[in-house]
C-alpha cells in the first residue's frame, strides 16, 4: 500500500516536473500569431448553451449576473488565447437558473469524462489572467490530450483513474494516421480511460519514456497506468490500430498485465534515476 502510493507520487513528479518554464512558454506561444479576434459566443437561451457544450470537446462558459465586474474582460481575453476551445458567455436568468448558477461563475465542460469544473464567486474574486489561463490549460482534456507538464496536473485531477499514453514522435510519417485511429479508440473508452499523446520527439519527454522503461527502439509504444494502485503496462506497437488499442485497454482493465514487473523494484530503480 505504502509502496503503491510512493510509486504514484514518483510518476506524478516525473510527469509534472519542469512545470513553471513550460507554462510561460505556452502562454507566449498562444499570444503570438493572433490574426482574427475570437469572442465568446453570446448565449441567450438554454438550447444554444446546450448546443455549445455538446459540440465542443472543451467548452468554457462564463455565467455572469453582472457584466461590469473585472473578470468579464479577463474571461473574454481567454477566448483570444485559447483558439481551439469554445467560449460562451451568458447573463440570461433563464440560462443561469438551468445550470444552477446563483452567483457569477466560470464553468468548464468537457466531453472526454463528462467533466464539469466550476470556478465560483469566491474563486473568481481573486482570479487574474494568469490564474484563469493556468486553470484552462490544466483542465482542457480532449479525446486525445497532448502531454505537457501542465496537463499532467490536470490528469491527476479527474475521476478517471486509468490513463493510456501513446508515445510517438509527431514528426514520424505514420503520425497522422495513427492519431486518427487512436482518437477513434479514445471515444470507445469515454469516462473510463483518458487518452494522452506523448511526443517522443521532444527531449523533455524522455523522462516519461524512461519511467515506463522503454527504449528508443521500442517506440512507438502504448503505456497504460492506473493511478490508485500504481499498476502499469506497456506495449510497443509497429502500427496503431483501433483493435490493438482496444485489446490492450480491455486486457489492462481486466487485470491482465503483458509485462511482468514488480512495483517495488521499479520504484526503487526509478528513484535512483532521479
Ligand atoms: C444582459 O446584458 C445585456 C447587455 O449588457 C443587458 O441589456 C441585459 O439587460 C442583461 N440581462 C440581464 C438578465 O441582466
Ligand atoms: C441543477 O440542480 C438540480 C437539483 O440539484 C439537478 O437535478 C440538475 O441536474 C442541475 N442542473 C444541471 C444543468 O446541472
Amino acid at each position: 500500500m505504502k509502496i503503491s502510493r510512493s510509486g504514484c507520487l514518483v510518476l506524478s513528479f516525473i510527469l509534472m516536473c519542469g512545470l513553471a518554464p513550460e507554462v510561460a512558454a505556452d502562454v507566449e506561444e498562444a499570444a503570438d500569431g493572433l490574426s482574427t479576434t475570437q469572442e465568446p459566443i453570446w448565449l441567450t437561451d438554454i438550447p444554444a448553451t446546450e448546443e455549445l457544450i455538446k459540440a465542443a470537446e472543451v467548452a468554457i462558459i462564463g455565467f455572469f449576473q453582472d457584466l461590469e465586474i473585472p473578470i468579464v474582460s479577463i474571461f473574454r481575453s481567454m477566448a483570444q488565447q485559447f483558439r481551439d476551445i469554445s467560449f460562451g458567455i451568458s447573463n440570461s436568468s433563464e440560462v443561469l437558473a438551468h445550470y444552477n448558477i446563483t452567483r457569477n461563475s466560470i464553468c468548464l465542460f468537457r466531453l472526454v469524462d463528462n467533466g464539469q469544473l466550476h470556478l465560483d464567486a469566491a474563486d473568481i474574486e481573486s482570479l487574474d489572467a494568469a490564474k484563469l489561463s493556468r486553470f484552462i490549460q490544466m483542465h482542457s482534456l480532449r479525446w486525445v490530450t497532448e502531454y505537457s507538464p501542465m496537463i499532467a496536473a490536470g490528469l491527476f485531477n479527474t475521476m478517471v483513474q486509468t490513463h493510456l499514453l501513446l508515445i510517438m514522435n509527431k514528426a514520424s510519417p505514420e503520425y497522422e494516421e495513427s492519431m486518427q485511429r487512436y482518437r477513434e479508440a479514445a471515444k470507445l473508452f469515454q469516462g473510463q480511460i483518458l487518452f494522452v499523446l506523448v511526443d517522443s520527439g521532444r527531449g523533455e519527454n524522455r523522462k516519461v519514456v524512461a519511467y515506463f522503461q522503454l527504449k528508443e527502439s521500442q517506440l512507438p509504444a502504448l503505456a497504460i497506468y492506473e493511478t490508485v494502485e500504481d499498476k502499469w503496462d506497456t506495449l510497443p506497437v509497429t502500427e496503431v490500430t483501433v483493435e490493438k488499442v482496444q485489446d490492450f485497454c480491455h486486457g489492462f482493465l481486466k487485470g491482465t498485465l503483458l509485462r511482468d514487473h514488480k512495483a517495488e523494484e521499479d520504484a526503487d530503480a526509478r528513484k535512483e534515476e532521479l
